[in-house]
């Protein structure tokens, strides 16, 4: 097999370009392209200006400011790409089907099936075909079908292909530092020249124990199983956050014990207001719908509970602010802190707040939001239902005291650092009375609130009123 020299990269999004990026820093020698059809996601990643990157990363413009132009580029020109490219990378959405059989449950594959088209159309040579989506089991299968089908690879150029699995394991928030030093690498496949001319790639920074070969099935079932468990372990830890309210624990502290045993550990044991991000829910949705087709009702069922409680914790937690601002929420502001679904990123996708905010605009609410990284053209987005019920009643602040001015309660969302240290004597005079502060993701200190006779509701904290 002659030596990879050009990669490209199809789908510029939050894997796509972060993976491409720390690939190219350690790969000098290899030219590598993502390319989009989204033609605004790719002018922002050749963006001048760092700031109005598509994707916010810690670490990741530094990258870029190196590579960028030099061996990564950015481009909407997905054929051409294809063609001079050794090796290609699938990173395409793949997001809950919406319509159909399977709908809310299985993955849409139209993207991941184009992108098989396009390959097929237009590679040259030997291609190795590297799946970094999350898919379900055997779509490696449908890749190949596609990319062998005399109907679409008619010409009588000789092109041959093959099909890797190589699930990305980045979360957002912590992607660079997670790309530069994984856990493990994961190749699937059954062809071993092409797996160790991917392994050529990732050995330059990641040390060789750590880079796992397993077959296809077992790699794309390993990406649906880690997220799987992970999630489990955040409903786990939510389900008690319940019982801690009512019997007078506090959830911190049965997570630390819990977590200090070392054969369960302390990592994803946070309470909080229900994961969100893209995967999470996706990906144990394909796995109760994997287990329901062999007829796995049992595992199904099981796994099926993780996203219940998911949902539960959701709105539970809008039951218990409604319950105390007396049951009505018309004609109050509430401010919220927070849109984004965990820290350090500016994506939304299935963030607890989208829910929360929903239903406490149902109530009548008013919501004055803000957020260090979510623009205001995404809330509005995630917010908007229909155009008879569109008088907008939320406002997007860039000031995070000025979310206070009149509002009868706080509720905060995402653990962004500055929400850790505000100046709540600067807050109180401008809220009503009585105002409250709902903490979902225990980050405030409840000696300060209560020492300044603020109400708060701690989320898994035995001791709210
Ligand atoms: P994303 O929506 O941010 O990006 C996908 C991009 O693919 C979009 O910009 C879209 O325009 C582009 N695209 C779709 N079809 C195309 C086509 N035919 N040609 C060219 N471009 C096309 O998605 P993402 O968050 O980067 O996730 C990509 C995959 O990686 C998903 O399968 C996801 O489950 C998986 N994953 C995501 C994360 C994460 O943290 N976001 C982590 C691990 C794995
Ligand atoms: C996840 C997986 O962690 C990652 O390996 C995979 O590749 C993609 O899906 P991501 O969704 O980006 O990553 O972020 P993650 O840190 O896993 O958080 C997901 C959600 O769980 C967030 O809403 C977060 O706030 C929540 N969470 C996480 C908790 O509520 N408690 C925890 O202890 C950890």
């Amino acid at each position: 097999m002659k030596p990879i020299k050009k990669i490209c990269c199809i789908g510029a999004g939050y894997v796509g370009g972060p993976t491409m990026a720390v690939i190219a820093k350690n790969c000098p020698n290899l030219e590598v392209e993502v390319v989009d059809i989204n033609e605004s996601r790719i002018k922002a990643w050749n963006d001048t200006n760092l700031d109005n990157l598509p994707v916010f990363e810690p670490g990741l413009s530094e990258i870029l400011k190196d590579v960028r132009n030099k061996n990564l580029t950015f481009s909407t020109n997905v054929e051409y790409s294809i063609k001079k490219s050794d090796m290609i990378f699938i990173s395409v959405n793949t997001p809950i089907k919406k319509k159909g059989m399977g709908a809310g449950q299985t993955s849409d594959l139209r993207w991941v099936e184009s992108c098989a088209r396009q390959i097929s159309q237009s590679a040259k040579g030997h291609t190795i075909v590297v799946e970094k989506s999350t898919l379900p089991v055997k779509t490696a299968q449908t890749i190949k079908e596609i990319l062998d089908s005399p109907s679409i690879n008619n010409s009588n150029e000789d092109r041959t292909f093959s099909v890797l699995s190589n699930p990305e394991f980045l979360a957002e928030g912590t992607a660079i530092s997670d790309l530069v030093n994984p856990d493990r690498v994961l190749i699937g496949g059954d062809d071993l020249e092409a797996m160790n001319a991917l392994k050529e790639i990732y050995i330059k920074w990641v040390p060789e124990s750590k880079i796992i070969f397993t077959n296809l099935w077992s790699s794309e079932l390993s990406k649906l199983s880690a997220n799987a468990f992970l999630a489990q372990r955040i409903s786990s830890i939510n389900s008690l956050s319940a019982i801690c309210e009512v019997t007078g624990a506090e959830i911190g502290d049965v997570s630390d014990a819990v977590g200090m045993d070392s054969r369960i550990g302390s990592k994803f044991l946070k309470a909080g207001p229900g994961f969100g991000g893209s995967c999470f829910k996706k990906d144990i949705l394909n796995l109760v719908y994997l287990s329901r087709f062999y007829g796995l009702n049992e595992v199904a069922d099981f796994w099926q509970e993780t996203v219940e409680i998911n949902s539960w914790q959701k709105t539970r937690i809008y039951k218990e602010i409604v319950a105390r601002l007396f049951g009505n929420l018309a004609d109050k502001k509430i401010a919220i802190l927070g849109f984004a679904f965990k820290e350090n990123t500016n994506d939304t996708r299935e963030s607890p707040a989208i829910d929360i905010c929903k239903n406490l605009l149902d109530e009548g609410a008013f919501l004055n939001i803000h957020d260090c990284k979510v623009n205001e053209e995404t809330i509005d987005k995630d917010l908007c239902r229909k155009k008879s019920s569109n008088r907008k009643m939320w406002a997007c602040k860039k000031d995070v005291y000025s979310v206070f001015e009149d509002a009868h309660a706080v509720i905060l969302m995402t653990e962004w650092s500055i929400y850790k240290t505000l100046d709540w004597e600067k807050i109180l005079p401008v809220v009503k009375q009585p105002f409250w502060v709902f903490d979902t993701r225990l980050i405030v200190n409840p000696k300060v609130i209560k020492n300044l006779g603020i109400n708060l509701w701690q989320l898994g904290n035995g001791m709210n009123q």
